[in-house]
């Protein structure tokens, strides 16, 4: 069966539009003010963020072949067409900070630069080979991400929630049983497509017996966790997570508040009530392996996660959120850095790997071999986690 990471050309120019359809829709809606919404970590301009993507699509398309430049920087042979200069859209050459100071293009121009844009990648589709491919299909995945990041920034200033999002559920949590097995990681070298770097060397693991939860945990089970006390008890918060929760002051996960004795769940601009089979999400990793603690159980490794979703059926993900895991992220055996290096590179070690994908997550990007990164006290992603017994 071929899957989102084999489209071919005329699929992928279809997935390009498509990509391109829901970027536009989760930011069309809002009024002037919301497009410029005040600084704040984890968001980025609205304006510099649909600039940056649409450059990013012409650049490695369209622009090529490409070297580093002595800063290492990577640069384009071809001059832009449609976004510049290069520094302005490079999300590793501009910072954070500075991405609210800079000439951006404005609403109105926008619209006609990135249709411009888009017709001329799809234009530059030429035979179905996956060297050929692979920069749309990098672009593709690209702007899908960035699609998902407008729905948290939509979900962390309050905006109204996107209109194709629904509050997600979790399915019945039920133990799943896993022999011992060895079983293989990565993206196989023979399966064609597309692969990120990250993916790289497919390698065999031995997965020891285990037992896993077949779903995400739900918000009711995490509030038991949450009105037995458990942010409150310094044994759930080792180390680096004691740090957190003290600098914090939290004593229930950040989108939840009590009204009255009835508990909520924000929702985009709305106050939910809280409701069993909703997944708990906005989670970060520390709360996650507090419940653990609490639980007595673990979270599971990203390689226990990954065989799990591609040989159990019962196995629910990819609907709800994604997971934490206990696996920091670094490279695989063999790892070599693909095109655009600051996919992966610069995050080993610092940051966690996540499996799965949420609700807000295009079902392109939903691969049992993704890997999902962010640094542990990220709270503001649509995260949650499931556990495994000890
Ligand atoms: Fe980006």
């Amino acid at each position: 069966m071929k899957t989102a990471r084999q489209l071919s050309g005329t699929q992928l120019a279809d997935a390009l539009r498509d990509s391109r359809a829901r970027t536009l829709s989760l930011v069309e809606d809002l009024n002037d003010a919301q497009w410029k919404p005040p600084r704040q970590l984890g968001i980025n301009p609205i304006a510099w963020e649909l600039a940056h993507l649409a450059w990013f699509a012409e650049f490695w398309i369209l622009r090529g072949p490409h070297q580093r430049n002595p800063q290492g920087f990577a640069q384009a042979h071809l001059p832009p067409r449609f976004f510049a200069p290069d520094p302005l859209f490079d999300s590793a050459q501009l910072a954070h900070a500075q991405r609210w100071s800079a000439n951006l293009p404005s609403r109105t121009e926008l619209p006609s630069m990135m249709a411009a844009q888009l017709q001329a990648c799809i234009a530059a589709i030429s035979v179905d080979d996956d060297a050929a491919l692979y920069f749309h299909r990098l672009a593709l995945f690209h702007e899908d991400m960035h699609g998902e990041a407008f729905c948290w920034m939509r979900a962390a200033l309050s905006f109204p929630a996107p209109v194709a999002v629904q509050v997600p559920s979790v399915a019945l949590n039920r133990p799943l049983h896993i022999s011992a097995c060895t079983s293989e990681v990565g993206y196989p070298a023979g399966a064609g497509g597309f692969a990120f770097d990250n993916e790289l060397a497919a390698h065999t693991v031995n997965i020891q017996a285990l037992e896993i939860d077949s779903a995400p945990i739900s918000a009711g089970a995490f509030l038991r966790f949450v009105e037995a006390g458990g942010y409150d008890q310094p044994d759930y918060w080792p180390g680096e997570a004691g740090q957190w929760r003290a600098q914090s002051g939290m004593n229930h996960p950040a989108r939840w508040r009590k009204n009255g004795s009835a508990w909520q769940m924000r929702w985009f601009d709305q106050w939910l009530p809280l409701l069993e089979q909703m997944p708990v999400m906005h989670l970060n990793a520390f709360e996650a392996e507090a419940y653990c603690l609490w639980a007595q159980r673990r979270l599971p490794t990203a390689q226990e996660w990954e065989h799990a979703a591609k040989n159990h059926a019962e196995f629910s993900w990819g609907q709800s959120v994604w997971e934490w895991t206990s696996t920091p992220f670094l490279p695989y055996a063999g790892f070599v850095a693909g095109p655009y290096q600051e996919y992966s590179a610069p995050w080993f070690g610092n940051h966690r790997e996540l499996r799965g994908g949420a609700f807000a997550t295009h079902a392109r990007m939903h691969d049992a071999r993704y890997r999902n990164f962010f640094q542990p006290h990220r709270n503001d992603i649509f995260a949650g986690f499931r556990t495994v017994a000890l």
